[in-house]
C-alpha cells in the first residue's frame, strides 16, 4: 500500500508525505493540521472502541472546516443487501479471516457530537452495501460538551 501511494503521489511531491504507521494513537501530527481525514475501508476492520478513538483523533487533527471523508462495508438496505451484509456478519463472527477481518458497519453509530454528518449514502453492489459519510467538525457541540 506504502509503494502503492508513493506512486500515485509522485505528481506532487511537495504536497505530500506517504508515512507508514502502526495504527498506535494519537497519529503523530499537530492539531489541526488537516483540511481533509480520508479512511476508506479501515473502521470496518477496527473493535469500535479504537474505532471511535481514531475518530476522535481526526477531530483533533482536522483544522476548522476540515471534513471527515469515511467508506466503510455497511449493513445492506435492499433484500439482497442485507441477506449479503447478515451471512458476512455471520462468516466474521466464526471466523474473520474469512472475509478478510472486516465486516459491515455503521459509520455514523461510530461518529460521535462532535461530529456534523453532511452527507450519508448507502451504495450496494452486487450486495455488497458501503457507507460513505462525510462530516465536518462541529466546534458548537464540542463547546456544549464542555
Ligand atoms: C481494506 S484495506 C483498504 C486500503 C485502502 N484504504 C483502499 O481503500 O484501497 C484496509 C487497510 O487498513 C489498514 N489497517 C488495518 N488496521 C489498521 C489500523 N489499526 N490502523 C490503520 N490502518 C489499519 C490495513 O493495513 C489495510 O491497508
Amino acid at each position: 500500500m506504502v509503494a502503492l501511494a508513493c506512486r500515485r503521489l509522485e505528481p506532487w511531491p511537495q504536497r505530500s508525505r506517504v508515512v507508514h504507521l502502526d495504527g498506535t494513537l494519537p497519529l503523530p501530527v499537530p492539531d489541526g493540521c488537516a483540511d481533509r481525514f480520508v479512511a476508506a475501508y479501515v473502521l470496518d476492520l477496527l473493535e469500535p472502541a479504537y474505532a471511535r478513538s481514531v475518530l476522535r483523533d481526526a477531530h483533533r487533527v482536522l483544522g476548522d472546516g476540515g471534513l471527515l471523508c469515511v467508506s466503510s462495508l455497511t449493513w445492506g438496505r435492499s433484500l439482497a443487501g442485507r441477506a449479503v451484509s447478515a451471512t458476512w456478519a455471520k462468516l466474521w463472527r466464526v471466523a474473520p479471516s474469512l472475509v478478510g477481518g472486516c465486516r459491515p458497519v455503521s459509520v455514523k453509530d461510530l461518529l460521535g457530537p462532535e461530529w456534523q454528518v453532511e452527507e450519508d449514502v448507502v451504495v450496494e453492489s452486487w450486495g455488497v452495501a458501503s457507507e460513505i459519510v462525510i462530516a465536518t467538525r462541529d466546534p458548537q457541540a464540542v463547546r456544549r460538551s464542555l
